[in-house]
């Protein structure tokens, strides 16, 4: 998968895209994370990218060239498998098919919302462009005739787009086939199934007198797989228990959920 992500702060992204899963991920050739400065595609010798709002109010507004710039120049240089602009440090992209058209992405907390859904929805994409708001906002031309989708991570104001970016980067190339280690790992997520993921232990097995359950050093699969199901539905009744309306729930799991109700 491309990804490439329109910023004013290029930098923010740097040490997180170089380390761990993201990073491997980079350098098997799985996801190429293409950065780039709005501020290179604003005009004149100031290179502003930033003015007052029509009509007065605090703040200042991202014009709209240098971001139309910046998109036209991306999708360009995409549907042309970066040939000649590779540049040195870029990650390696292989050359996509003749005039594919990537969402084009802005992040903003007017968007809709990110779930996991929105992000299987996305890793099913080969090519992603990522537009980073700055400041008080952008000119509303760019929403009504460039950016195809808008998302929000939360019901909570940034100071920009860049973190909310680096969220779907992470939750999106992680459900990439191959980029988590075992090719099943993400399936059983938190919110992968519709509900929250059971506990987890490793060694020890017993670590300041609390000890692991008796089932999970049973090696009995069968017992075990049913004891990470009711794990699962527990924590998801507990904590968000208007995810089991939407998860895809077996008679058995039914049961169990009616012996925690009477257990109230
Ligand atoms: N920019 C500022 N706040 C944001 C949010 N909650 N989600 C996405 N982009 C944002």
């Amino acid at each position: 998968m491309r990804i490439d992500i329109l910023t004013l702060f290029p930098e923010m992204f740097s040490s997180y895209l170089a380390a761990s899963i993201l990073q491997r991920a980079q350098e098997v050739g799985l996801l190429a994370v293409h950065l780039h400065n709005i501020r290179d595609y604003a005009a004149g010798k100031h290179r502003v990218t930033d003015e007052p709002p029509y009509g007065g109010g605090g703040g200042m507004v991202l014009k709209p060239e240098p971001i139309f710039a910046a998109v036209e120049a991306v999708l360009e240089r995409g549907r042309q498998g970066d040939r000649e602009t590779r540049r040195q440090g870029d990650s390696p992209s292989p050359p996509l098919p003749l005039s594919p058209s990537p969402p084009l992405i802005l992040l903003t907390p007017q968007g809709r919302l990110f779930n996991q859904r929105v992000a299987q929805e996305l890793a099913g994409r080969e090519w992603l462009v990522l537009i980073c708001g700055r400041y008080e906002g952008l000119d509303e031309r760019v929403r009504q005739h460039l950016v195809t989708d808008e998302i929000s991570i939360g019901d909570y104001v940034l100071t920009g787009g860049e973190l909310a970016a680096m969220v779907v980067v992470d939750a999106v190339a992680r459900l990439i086939p191959g980029v988590l280690g075992a090719a099943d790992a993400a399936q059983e997520d938190s919110h992968a199934t519709g509900l929250l993921e059971g506990p987890h232990y490793t060694r020890p097995e017993s670590f300041r007198g609390w000890t692991v359950p008796e089932v999970l050093r049973s090696g009995h699969a069968a017992n075990i797989a049913r004891w990470r199901r009711e794990q699962a539905l527990r924590r998801t009744w507990q904590r968000r228990p208007e995810l089991l309306l939407a998860a895809a729930l077996t008679e058995e799991d039914r049961q169990f959920l009616a012996i925690l109700a009477e257990g109230m």
